[in-house]
C-alpha cells in the first residue's frame, strides 16, 4: 500500500453504500488501509454528510431529501480521490449513475461500482476515459457480488479466454430451484424478494436482463464486441414445472461471436446443474486451463459489499 490519503466520496448509501461502510470500517485496520477515509456520502434520503463518525449507520435520519441535480455539483466540489457509486440500477439509459460515474472520471477521480447500468451499457466510453484520466474504473460488484468471476483472470496472466458460461442471477435460480422442489413461480418470487435478491423491478431478473447485463460486462472485459442490445435474451417465465425438475437454468453464455441468456436443459454431470438456490456460478474456459470453476453467493448487502471493497484494494495498492 502506498502512504498517500485517499478520501471516498459514496454515492448512494442505501443497502450497498450501507453495507460497504461498515465492511469498510471493519475490515480497514485489518487490510492496512489506514490512509483511506470515507470523508462524505451522499444520498438521496439522508442528504449530503461529511466526515462521517463511526456508528453513523445507527444515527441516520431520513427525509432528508437530497435533490438528484445536485449530485454532480457534489462530485464536482468533493476533494475525494475515490468515488463509490451505488445508486439504482437503470438498464434502459443508464442514468442517473452514468453521469456519475462520467463526472467523477473526468474530474480524475477513480469510480468503483456495483451499477450494472454504466458497466453494460457505457463501459467503452467510461473504461477509454478512466484510461485517459489514468484513473480505474472498476465493477467487481457488478458480476457476482464478491464472488470471484471475471477477476479470476488477473491470476491466470496470458490465458486465453475461449467461452464463458454461468448462472448470474440468484432470483431466478432461486426460483428454478423451488420449482424443482414443487413450489409455483410466484410464490418463489415473493421469496427472493423478501430476501433482498431480487431487483426492485423483478422484470430485469425474471425476463433475463440482469443476466444479459453481467455476460454483456464479462464480454467488454474481454474485448469481445457484444452490445447489451445485441445480445439474444429469453427469461425463464415459459420453463414449466418439469423442466424445472429436469435441471434447466437460466445460462448466459458468451464467447467471441456469440453472446446470448436463456434457460437451456443441463445434463446431469454438467457442474452448472448442480447449481442451486440464490448461488451464481461461472466457468471460464481457457487455452491454458481448460475449464475453471467459481461458485458462491452472487447478491447480498455484504457480499457485494465485498466486492467493492475488492475493488478499493486494488486502487489503493
Ligand atoms: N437481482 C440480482 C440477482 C442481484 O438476483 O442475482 C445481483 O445482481
Amino acid at each position: 500500500m502506498t502512504s498517500k490519503h485517499f478520501k471516498i466520496l459514496i454515492l448512494g448509501f442505501g443497502t450497498v453504500g450501507q453495507g460497504f461502510y461498515e465492511l469498510f470500517s471493519k475490515k480497514r485496520d485489518s487490510l492496512g488501509l489506514s490512509n483511506v477515509s470515507v470523508s462524505e456520502i451522499v444520498d438521496m434520503k439522508y442528504g449530503h454528510i461529511t466526515n462521517p463518525k463511526q456508528g453513523i449507520i445507527k444515527e441516520l435520519e431520513g427525509g432528508k431529501t437530497f435533490p438528484q441535480k445536485d449530485v454532480l455539483t457534489a462530485i464536482r466540489e468533493s476533494d475525494a480521490d475515490i468515488v463509490c457509486e451505488f445508486t439504482w440500477l437503470n438498464l434502459k439509459t443508464a442514468e442517473p449513475a452514468y453521469s456519475h460515474v462520467k463526472t467523477a472520471l473526468e474530474l480524475g477521480k477513480h469510480v468503483i461500482t456495483t451499477n450494472k447500468g454504466p458497466s453494460a451499457l457505457k463501459y467503452n466510453e467510461l473504461i477509454g476515459l478512466a484510461k485517459k484520466k489514468n484513473v480505474k474504473f472498476l465493477m467487481k460488484g457488478t458480476v457476482m457480488a464478491g464472488t470471484p468471476s471475471f477477476n479470476l483472470l488477473d491470476l491466470l496472466p496470458g490465458a486465453e479466454v475461449i467461452s464463458v458460461r454461468g448462472i448470474m442471477n440468484g432470483t431466478t435460480n432461486y426460483i428454478l430451484t423451488s420449482m424443482e422442489q414443487g413450489k409455483n413461480f410466484s410464490v418463489a418470487l415473493k421469496e427472493a424478494q423478501n430476501l433482498g435478491y431480487a431487483e426492485a423491478d423483478p422484470t430485469n431478473d425474471v425476463d433475463g436482463f440482469d443476466t444479459a447485463s453481467k455476460i454483456t460486462i464479462i464480454s467488454h472485459i474481454l474485448g469481445w464486441k457484444h452490445e447489451f442490445k445485441d445480445i439474444k435474451i429469453e427469461g425463464i417465465r415459459n420453463v414449466t414445472p418439469e423442466q424445472a425438475r429436469e435441471k434447466t437454468k437460466l445460462i448466459a453464455y458468451a464467447d467471441k461471436t456469440t453472446a446470448y441468456v436463456k434457460p437451456i436443459k443441463l445434463d446431469r454431470d454438467d457442474i452448472l446443474s448442480g447449481v442451486s438456490g440464490v448461488t451464481n456460478a461461472i466457468e471460464i474456459n481457457t487455452d491454458t486451463m481448460g475449464k475453471v470453476y467459481s461458485m458462491g453467493p452472487g447478491a447480498g448487502r455484504i457480499q457485494t459489499a465485498q466486492a467493492a471493497l475488492t475493488d478499493l484494494v486494488t486502487v489503493v495498492k
